[in-house]
């Protein structure tokens, strides 16, 4: 890793209206967000479904230029890599219970020209993901159980976070649930530089105010590191 940590605002469109799937989220772009989170969960290892790669693959032939993660919260992601390369995914993002060999799902998605992004759920310790940190762009630490969107933040996953960040001052760290302006100094202050915010940016009154403030508490924090 040769480049400098960077805040990035992935705004989540879970909550939004999903009849609108690609004015909301090129609205969410034209407000300023750096990317797009794309949750994509099964219906077994959360209790929710909601889309897969048609679905993304439609939204990329609209939304050309953006850089699209999906959030793969999902029992098999061995077998979902392929297809979301082929809809035009950047960043595959699986979470690492499910799975015995993870280096193997890594390779696979590095094969399919995208980035890895490792996933645990809150009650995961931090040591799991740690010994894949070499093979990984970037670590997600999920501050809710993964399912829904709309939850309460967790602060005590912030150990987690700080850890990481303590050990790998580069690597990129996300957080994803209940992030918004009441909880984003926690985030930043802990090292997340990733940040997924899903209804505080959706519900905004003034969503590009939101995501500016988002950035700018990273960025802050970033500067102090
Ligand atoms: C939860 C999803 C999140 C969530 C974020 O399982 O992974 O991306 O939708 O939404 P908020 O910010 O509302 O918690
Ligand atoms: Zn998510």
């Amino acid at each position: 890793m040769s480049r400098s940590l960077k805040a990035r605002i992935g705004p989540s469109i879970l909550n939004s209206d999903l009849s609108k799937l690609y004015e909301e989220s090129q609205k969410l772009l034209n407000n300023g967000a750096d990317y797009l989170h794309l949750d994509v969960m099964d219906g077994h290892f959360v209790p929710n479904l909601t889309f897969g790669h048609p679905v993304v693959k439609c939204l990329r032939s609209k939304i050309k230029e953006a850089f699209f993660e999906t959030h793969m919260m999902v029992s098999k992601p061995e077998q979902w890599i392929a297809p979301m390369a082929d809809a035009g995914v950047d960043q595959y993002t699986f979470h690492i219970e499910p799975i015995t060999n993870v280096e193997d799902v890594c390779r696979k998605i590095k094969e399919n020209g995208m980035k890895v992004g490792l996933a645990i759920k809150p009650g995961t310790p931090v040591s799991e993901v740690e010994k894949y940190i070499n093979i990984a762009d970037m670590v997600l630490i999920m501050t809710v159980e993964p399912g829904f969107g709309g939850q309460k933040f967790m602060e005590n996953q912030m150990e987690k976070v700080k850890l990481l960040r303590e050990n790998y001052p580069l690597l990129d760290i996300e957080v994803d649930g209940g992030v918004g302006p009441s909880t984003i100094s926690c985030c930043a202050n802990a090292g997340a530089n990733m940040i997924v915010s899903g209804t505080a940016v959706i519900g905004a009154q003034d969503q590009a105010a939101t995501i500016k403030l988002l950035r700018d508490s990273v960025q802050e924090a970033i500067l102090k590191q």
